[in-house]
């Protein structure tokens, strides 16, 4: 039998599917010289029985993992900004048409969606509990409220500056446990026709690409059409519409309304439909992924111990969260992969979480360029291999690893 857990939507039993075992933060970067223990946990993945979401089996303490120097900059990537700054554009001529339209933010990171709002002096506020990032939201002019969003939270917006005409979450819904609070704020601070838009990876995707390093402590649910219909449901919403978007290695976005609020678009259908068809909630299908990863790991590390074996330099590119479920599942370390260039300033000159490769900067990739770059930032790989062709011209190789392990 393996191991169960409670729901965190619908109090369902979990089944455990995957174990990666003991994980750090992923996004702790460590201080030379830091001498103090790590945190680590079990990660490991499981679906319920009665609403199907596939969630972690173990929870991490919020604080652990958003506060002050949480590294991680939205604004990291060209790609991600021209995403973020259209979407904005799209909620300014569609949602905030009306006499004097109000957008939040859970999870505003460094501003760079809501930057496009302020500038088009429509009321907003950021919801974002770590405090560096925040910071950097303010600096754009974005009003900001250093604090985690849950139902205390919209109680006290609602009150001090009315209904919402949308709330979006970029990134940031998946990281949240406390499901049953933030959708009670959500129906407190939503007006009668707002919108709650979302958009996380998508399980869907996940499966389909292998892309096993989507699991790490900051993503606790992998969500379906399916499983947030089923929590829209048992909190007062209805998921209306659905978008599939090619970032991050394929997500969805979701939008609910109050319930009864707005006719669903025929696309909920059609993607639960493609649910269905392809088994995705089924205990089958999530088994086969498991066995999918186990291989990848196999075949990753007898790749990286070959090219060590004979000479190769190897680096890695991009200290994405991702790469510690990566680089602590399959024991990589600075004897197969030597350091990660990363462009974030809170990362560079630290050790990554657990496995401890050195972060470097970008100059440092070029100086000399190695003979293969183990692409970490696989869902940028786009933006990244256009802008690194002077690699590939000195003869360099790129290393991926879903939806299988690969050299192009
Ligand atoms: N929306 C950005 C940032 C995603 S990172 C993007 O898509 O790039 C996730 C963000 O959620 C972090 O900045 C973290 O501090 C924030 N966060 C975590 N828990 C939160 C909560 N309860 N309410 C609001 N923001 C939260
Ligand atoms: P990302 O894949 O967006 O997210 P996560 O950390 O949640 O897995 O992280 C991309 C990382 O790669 C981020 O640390 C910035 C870095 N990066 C570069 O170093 N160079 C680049 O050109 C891009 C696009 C990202
Ligand atoms: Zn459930």
């Amino acid at each position: 039998m393996s191991a169960t857990s409670r729901c965190r939507i619908c109090d369902g039993t979990v089944h455990e599917f995957f174990d990666f075992g003991r994980q750090p933060l992923s996004d702790a970067f460590v201080a030379p010289g830091d001498s103090r223990e790590e945190f680590f946990f079990r990660l490991a993945t499981g679906s319920c029985e009665s609403c199907t979401m596939v969630q972690l089996m173990e929870e991490v303490p919020r604080e652990a993992m958003f506060h002050e120097s949480y590294p991680y900059l939205s604004s990291g990537s060209a790609f991600m900004r021209t995403h973020f700054e259209e979407l904005a554009k799209r909620f300014l001529t569609t949602e905030l048409t009306g006499a004097d339209p109000f957008i939040v933010e859970l999870g505003c990171n460094d501003g760079v969606m809501l930057k496009v709002i302020a500038e088009a002096g429509v009321r907003h506020l950021g919801v974002e509990p770590s405090g560096g990032v925040a910071d950097l939201a303010a600096a754009k002019g974005v009003q900001v409220r250093k604090d985690f969003f849950e139902e205390s939270t919209a109680t006290d917006i609602r009150a001090k500056q009315g209904p919402a005409d949308v709330i979006y979450a970029a990134n940031t819904l998946c990281h949240i446990p406390y499901m049953g609070s933030i959708l009670a704020g959500v129906t407190k601070l939503l007006g009668p026709n707002g919108v709650f838009v979302f958009e996380d990876p998508y399980l869907g995707d996940i499966v389909e690409r292998n892309s096993f390093d989507q699991i790490y402590d900051e993503h606790f649910y992998f969500f379906t059409a399916r499983s947030v219909q089923e929590m829209a449901a048992r909190n007062g919403l209805e998921l209306v519409d659905v978008e599939r978007i090619p970032v991050h290695g394929g997500e969805v976005r979701y939008t609910l309304a109050l319930r009864g609020a707005r006719t669903p678009s025929p696309a909920v259908a059609e993607l639960l439909a493609w649910e269905a068809d392809r088994s995705l909630a089924e205990r089958a299908t999530l088994e086969k992924f498991g066995a999918n990863v186990t291989q990848i790991r196999t075949d990753l590390i007898e790749l990286l111990a070959k090219l060590r074996d004979e000479g190769k330099k190897v680096v890695a590119y991009g200290a994405t969260a991702k790469s510690a479920t990566v680089t602590n599942f399959c024991g990589i370390g600075p004897d197969l992969v030597s350091f990660i260039s990363d462009t974030t300033p809170a990362k560079q000159n630290r050790l990554s979480p657990g496995t401890h490769i050195p972060v470097r900067t970008p100059a440092d990739f070029a100086n000399p360029y190695p003979d293969y770059a183990l692409l970490f930032a696989w869902n940028h790989a786009e933006e990244i291999m256009a802008k690194e062709q002077d690699f590939r011209d000195a003869g360099g190789k790129w290393i991926l690893y879903v939806p299988d392990v690969h050299v192009v």
